[in-house]
């Protein structure tokens, strides 16, 4: 790989500013500088610094971001904030891109990443990796949800029908509602709870597959996770222990606006 593009993969500097610095001695490979940037190196044997610190290779990168509500999901955006921009200026590296959309009010777990094969597999329906939300409900959960999110959901818009996947739904608490989903229509939990005659006040994301947002991650942090993380997550969970999750860590994550 050219020492440029091996750079530019793993910095937010432009191939531009790269160039100049490779070409001021800036840059070293094993020990030695290189002042060409079409020098060929292996990627993953090399040790290559910059400005004196060395940087680590990573074919792609994988951010875990808890998203805030009032942010768009959009790589950018030229009047509104995007989630993108919630990275740290030298984290913003080339073609990252949020995996999956959450609504502007949604809140919770999204994964940044520049890694388009594995956000395929999380999101197509064919591979069944689960989402899991919290919702939090105007009016007291229902027994009756279980049965009906399990047999799908018809969805009606203007004159059309969209029929859900079979869908799991536990209650958290009277007003707290866990639902598994296997897919991404637009709007889709807050539809479905409306279809049920139920209003969505908040939605959380808590979950996809074995990833949790995790309890201690302020909304707007993101942490790095590693390839073999994600990739290994991508398994679905028991909704009863993603339920007995939320009862301990966000069953009061909106109590200040809650009734
Ligand atoms: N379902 C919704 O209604 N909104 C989201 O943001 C995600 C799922």
């Amino acid at each position: 790989m050219r020492l440029d593009r091996f750079l530019s993969g793993q910095t937010a500097f432009s191939r531009k500013e790269l160039t100049a610095m490779i070409r001021s001695g800036a840059v070293t490979v094993g020990g030695a500088v290189i002042r060409k940037p079409e020098s060929q190196i292996d990627p993953e044997q090399a040790v290559v610094t910059l400005r004196g610190e060395q940087i680590a290779y990573a074919a792609h990168h994988y951010y875990l971001l808890h998203k805030p509500a009032g942010v768009i999901t959009a790589s950018r955006d030229p009047k509104q904030k995007t989630v993108l921009d919630l990275l740290r200026p030298e984290d913003r590296l080339p073609n990252l891109f949020p995996s999956g959309r959450l609504d502007i009010d949604t809140e919770g777990l999204l994964l940044i990443t520049d890694d388009g094969a594995l956000s395929h597999q999380m999101l197509s329906p064919k591979h069944h990796v689960a989402k899991y939300y919290l919702a939090r409900l105007a009016e007291p959960f229902r027994e009756e949800y279980t049965e009906l999110f399990r047999r799908g959901m018809i969805l009606r818009e203007g004159d059309g029908e969209e029929l859900c996947q079979p869908a799991e739904c536990r209650a958290v608490s009277a007003h707290l509602a866990v639902l598994e989903l296997h897919e991404g229509k637009y709007h889709q939990v807050k539809r479905m709870f409306a279809a049920a005659g139920n209003h969505v006040e908040n939605l959380l994301r808590v979950g996809i597959g074995e990833l949790r947002l995790p309890p201690d991650l302020a909304s707007g942090s993101y942490l790095h996770i590693f390839n073999k993380d994600v990739y290994s997550a991508l398994r679905n969970s028991d909704i009863s222990e993603v339920c007995a999750f939320c009862a301990e860590y966000y069953s009061s994550y909106w109590i200040k606006d809650c009734k």
